[in-house]
């Protein structure tokens, strides 16, 4: 394997990807497709026994990932909201679990729905306030999770700053890196315990698979995931985990160009007559320019935008372009575009985390950019023309 010590993260994606093969020199590693695997003898395996517990094709997987987490663990689950679900097991009744307003709406979903009711005590708080922060924590206060870029708003979070104070406190920090991915913001070494993703969106890039991860520096954090992704079960499957390593290796290339192109879509939406408000932390404007201009090597791919005439006129948009397909999701090769208060966020529809109906949220993909400008133009001047 190459030396990835000092090497720059295109290389790390790369070649952090693992060494040929050393029996047949294959350059990517085989799909290991066995549910189980022969012993020496009684209770002596070789590298693995029994793949719900570890399977060489994910082992690839996880290895890769943690390499460009810069993590020491990683743990690669069926989906985002799976790794999500290991997280919060790691908190008990009476322990208290802060989530930021605006997490993604099956994070609030997960923690208010299923965690709460075994007892787990879940506020939500706006984490671009400190002193609001400070305020919510409670003695029983574990866990303080961050999502920065947020969804649907693009809400930057101050890593470093919430860190040290949830730690003076005594409570873990998990980050949700899914819009950022390693290759733009790299949370653990901004003092974050846990960093973890919906490998469904940019780590896979492609929308032809659904995964979760999540990585450590911390041993005995890591030996608890580790025992609650066997102990529970929901791990991916070995073509699903070759799908996600496969795409991941070419992360750097796509996010310089999901990146540069968000821009372009963000400074064009800005300047035209139908959008009342563009939410991209790129802009000088958006109030979490300077913190992401610190932790953020770029501004990443996903764009959200009021609209002037209401929700009528939003769904409007939703209908009327072409190569922004609508569908859920984000992160991948494809441009798309959805509705959050009717889609992605209609889960939390009626709750103090509602999102309003003239908000389109896009993910920019990695079309001609010119394509991508004009496909939204005509959407918006439509809207300006009398009917
Ligand atoms: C920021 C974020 N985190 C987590 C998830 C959940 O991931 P999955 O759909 O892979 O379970 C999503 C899904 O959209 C997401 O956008």
């Amino acid at each position: 394997m190459v030396d990835l010590d000092g090497k720059g993260f295109g290389t790390r994606a790369v070649h952090g990807a693992g060494a040929p093969d050393p029996q047949t020199g294959a350059v990517v590693p085989a799909i290991s497709v066995a549910s189980t695997f022969a012993q020496e003898a009684v209770g002596k395996p070789l590298a693995f026994e029994y793949s719900r517990s570890g399977n060489p094709t994910r082992a690839a997987l996880e290895s890769h990932l943690a390499v460009l987490e810069a993590a020491s663990h990683g743990f690669a689950f069926a989906s985002g909201l799976a790794a999500e679900d290991a997280l919060l097991r790691l908190l008990g009744p009476g322990d208290h679990a802060l989530l930021p307003t605006d997490a993604y709406g099956g994070t609030i979903r997960l923690a208010r729905r299923v965690h709460e009711p075994a007892g787990l005590l879940v506020d939500t708080v706006d984490l671009t306030d400190l002193d609001a922060l400070r305020a919510a924590l409670r003695p029983e206060t574990r866990l303080v999770w961050v999502e920065t870029p947020s969804n649907p708003w693009l809400r930057i979070v101050h890593i470093e700053a919430i860190s040290a104070v949830a730690h003076d406190h005594g409570a873990l920090v998990v980050v949700d890196n899914t819009f950022a991915t390693p290759a733009l913001q790299q949370p653990l070494a901004l003092g974050a315990d846990v960093v973890v993703h919906s490998t469904t969106k940019y780590l896979g890039g492609h929308s032809d698979v659904v995964g979760g991860f999540a990585a450590t520096n911390d041993d005995e954090l890591a030996e608890r995931i580790g025992f609650l992704q066997n102990a529970a079960g929901a791990v991916p499957g070995p073509l699903d985990c070759y799908l996600v390593h496969r795409g991941a290796k070419t992360l750097q290339l796509r996010m310089a160009r999901h990146a540069a192109s968000a821009m372009a879509v963000a400074q064009m939406l800005s300047d035209h007559p139908a959008v009342s408000a563009v939410h991209y932390p790129g802009l000088a404007t958006h109030p979490g320019h300077a913190v992401a201009t610190r932790q953020m090597s770029a501004f990443g791919g996903m764009v959200s935008f009021q609209v002037e005439g209401g929700e009528g006129a939003a769904l409007e948009v939703c209908r009327s372009t072409e190569v922004f397909t609508l569908a859920e999701s984000l992160g991948a090769v494809e441009s798309l575009i959805e509705h959050p208060a009717r889609m992605t966020h209609a889960s939390v529809a009626g709750s103090s985390n509602e999102v309003p109906g003239d908000l389109v949220r896009l993910s920019v993909g990695i079309e001609d950019v010119e394509d991508l400008l004009g496909d939204l133009r005509q959407a918006l001047d439509a809207l300006e023309r009398p009917r």
